[in-house]
């Protein structure tokens, strides 16, 4: 089936994702972090139309999305108080907003939402029109971000447009997204009353909010996401991440360059096209423009992309992140389509 999705703002919007989902079928909503290809994690078809429009692997897990924490219970159970004490301690102070949190699954939801792993992704997403779906819905949204698997995500209704518009009907139109960075991934464990962390994919809630909280495991150390390998958010044109020596470029090829600060002009000259991503140097400012940005280059009359490095602090730590998995495809020469690649 071929459709077109429609665009779609405020109360039409709404009613239309929620009629669209309650039947079972799968919509593109805002969050703050990026757009999400939203349907009802209670209903294995809905789940299972998630993975056919993506293109993704079942064995690559979904986030759940409440509208608050008190809807835990339903989708989710706790290893013993300690953890559930912790939990309501980071809900209190980070949701909404973008922190997901990998707790033990509930038995009643499907596993198909998990790909077969006895936990659960969860997070309670601040973007009002998102909240607005699932109190309507009144169940639990599973929403991996809505790109094709492996592709750059969506920080606008637009871009999702682009990435999945003839395979949904409707998307939320929500505007550009605040974050423009996934959520901070996060595992978590009480060990004789010390908690501790593990950070799957660094987001916009830093380690350095975190750790306020508890340990900082290494990554990995408490459990693995099978998503987070190298490879994703990848361009169609060749990326690299950017030496200091720019009398090492290419000159026989059109370059787009991905720019943190405003370059000299000396700099400019030797690209095609110049995205900025930040002209005051704000990190935050930077995520925000990050994805659309790199699609918009992606796009242009260039043969090859290079990024400039940011500083690994605070969200800058997510955008090199972002940066070196998109990169991944280009510097190995395996070509972002192939499965080792695009995971
Ligand atoms: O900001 C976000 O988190 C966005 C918005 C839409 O909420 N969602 C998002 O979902 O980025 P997605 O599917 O693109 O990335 C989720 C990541 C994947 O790497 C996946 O493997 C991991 O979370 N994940 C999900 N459930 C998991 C689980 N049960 N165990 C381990 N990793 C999990
Ligand atoms: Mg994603």
């Amino acid at each position: 089936m071929s459709v077109s999705a429609q665009i779609l703002a405020g109360e039409e919007g709404i009613s239309a994702s929620v009629e669209i989902l309650w039947g079972g079928g799968v919509v593109g909503l805002p969050t703050e972090t990026v757009y999400g290809l939203a349907g009802d994690a209670f209903q294995p078809m809905a789940v299972a139309r998630i993975f056919e429009a993506k293109g993704r692997p079942l064995s690559d897990p979904l986030i759940v999305h409440l509208p608050e924490a008190g809807w835990l219970d339903r989708v989710a159970v706790f290893g013993s108080e300690e953890e559930r004490r912790l939990v309501e301690k980071l809900a209190a102070v980070f949701w909404p907003g973008p922190l997901t949190l990998l707790l033990p699954k509930h038995p009643d939801l499907p596993d198909l939402v998990t790909a077969g792993s006895d936990r659960v992704a969860v997070r309670v997403t601040a973007h009002p029109l998102f909240q607005e779906v699932l109190w309507r819905l009144g169940s639990p949204l599973a929403a991996p971000s809505a790109n094709r698997f492996g592709r750059i995500s969506p920080t606008s209704a637009e871009d999702v447009h682009i990435e999945l518009g003839n395979a949904i009907s409707v998307i939320l139109d929500g505007g550009s997204c605040k974050h423009g960075m996934e959520s901070t991934l996060v595992a978590l464990e009480v060990n004789l009353g010390q908690p501790s962390f593990s950070i799957l994919r660094p987001g916009p809630i830093t380690e350095g909010e975190l750790r306020k909280y508890g340990h900082i495991a290494s990554q990995g150390r408490i459990v693995n996401s099978p998503g987070s390998l190298p490879g994703h958010y990848a361009p169609k044109k060749r990326l690299q991440i950017m030496n200091s020596d720019m009398n090492l470029l290419p000159n026989d090829v059109l370059l787009g360059l991905l720019a943190f600060t405003p370059p000299s002009q000396e700099v400019c000259e030797k690209f095609t096209t110049v995205e900025i991503l930040s002209r005051s140097g704000d990190l935050k400012e930077a995520a925000a423009n990050f994805y659309g940005a790199l699609r918009r280059l992606d796009q242009n009359k260039v043969d090859m992309i290079l990024a400039e490095s940011l500083p690994e602090e605070g969200i800058g730590v997510a955008i090199m992140d972002r940066l070196r998995r998109a990169s991944y495809g280009s510097l190995h020469g395996t070509g972002h389509q192939s499965s080792e690649t695009a995971v």
